[in-house]
């Protein structure tokens, strides 16, 4: 084992903070079973006590153990998509606090892929609690140097496991209540959770338990940001004059201060899409214009980030 992670694992288990790479975004974990550690997590994320936070483990047998009931639909999904960038939502067993759930009744489970985050949940052997390792309210991390901007000296030890390779947060299913229902997109499209289950997955509605990412501008830059659609960028290119950034498919234009080309696929774009807003946010133009990406379910995941980022 890596000398890194074992200290990583060290600090957990003395009720410390640690920001570790994850196949979706970097996360900052703690010891979940620590009511403590998990109030350090919360100072550090300025994040309000009332928002759950989801638990990592390094196998599904771990992450079980701390819901009360595990439906068959769990272990499917479990059984096809961890490790990887998927979260269940279960009711929780007496080995999860509330202090992690921000007091409801259910528990947010992960096993990561990425082969850093399986050898420290490996090293510290129970569950880390981890939101993204940004302040609350702002772009998440998919690298060190990211996490390290954004948390500084709050965080212990930072590990590194370079960029990012989903590069947005997991897809969130929530089965605590007998259906399926999609609280977050991410990398694992509705179409594919519905073809592992047999049954079709609802989108998330309104009224759905409390989750964080669903409060409007969350992963949002700084810099006013607005979604145009394809046809109209030029019109609107022309209004603004002034200083202005863009994200966009298509070549640079010169009248443009900042411009940000992204990929045409949704797996590429994702990858690259916090990054890129970092990017935008720091160009020192008055406003940002991103090109809408079409409206294609394999590009949820990015249109919902997109526009949370614009909201
Ligand atoms: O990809 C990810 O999921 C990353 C990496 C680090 O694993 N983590 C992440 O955590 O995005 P965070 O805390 O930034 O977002 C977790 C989302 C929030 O919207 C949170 O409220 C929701 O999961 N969540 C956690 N437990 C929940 C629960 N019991 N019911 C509903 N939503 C829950
Ligand atoms: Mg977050």
């Amino acid at each position: 084992m890596r000398p890194e992670v074992r200290r990583a694992a060290e600090i957990l288990e003395r009720g410390g903070l640690v920001a570790f790479p994850t196949e979706t975004v970097y996360g900052l974990g703690a010891d979940a079973s620590s009511r403590e550690a998990v109030a350090r997590l919360y100072a550090a994320k300025r994040r309000p006590a009332d928002h759950p936070v989801i638990v990592h483990f390094a196998d599904a047998q771990g992450a079980f153990a701390w819901a009360s009931a595990v439906p068959p639909a769990a272990m499917k999904l479990a059984a096809q998509f961890w490790p990887g960038p998927l979260t269940l939502i279960l009711k929780r067993s007496a080995q999860a606090g509330d202090f992690v759930t921000g007091g409801q009744d259910t528990i947010g489970l992960r096993v990561p892929s990425h082969p850093v985050a399986q050898e420290l949940l490996r090293a510290f052997g129970g569950g880390i609690a981890a939101p993204s390792a940004n302040r609350y309210g702002k772009v998440s991390p998919t690298t060190a140097a990211h996490v390290r901007e954004d948390l500084g000296e709050d965080v212990a030890l930072v590990l590194d496991g370079g960029p990012s390779e989903v590069g947005i947060e997991s897809a969130i299913v929530d089965l605590s209540g007998g259906r399926a229902v999609l609280l977050r997109p991410g990398g694992i499209s509705r179409q594919q959770l519905a073809q592992a289950l047999g049954e079709t997955v609802e989108e998330k509605r309104a009224d759905s338990p409390r989750h964080s990412g669903g409060h409007e501008r969350h992963y949002a830059p700084r810099t006013p940001a607005r979604l145009v659609p394809t046809h109209t960028l030029d019109q609107e290119i022309a209004k603004l004059g002034s200083k202005v950034a863009v994200l966009a498919f298509s070549r640079p234009d010169e009248r443009v201060d900042y411009w940000l080309r992204m990929p045409r696929e949704p797996a590429g774009y994702a990858q690259k899409l916090y990054a890129a807003l970092r990017e935008l946010d720091g160009a020192q133009c008055e406003s940002i214009l991103i090109e809408a990406p079409p409206e294609t379910a394999e590009w949820a995941g990015v249109r919902d980030r997109l526009l949370r980022a614009t909201s």
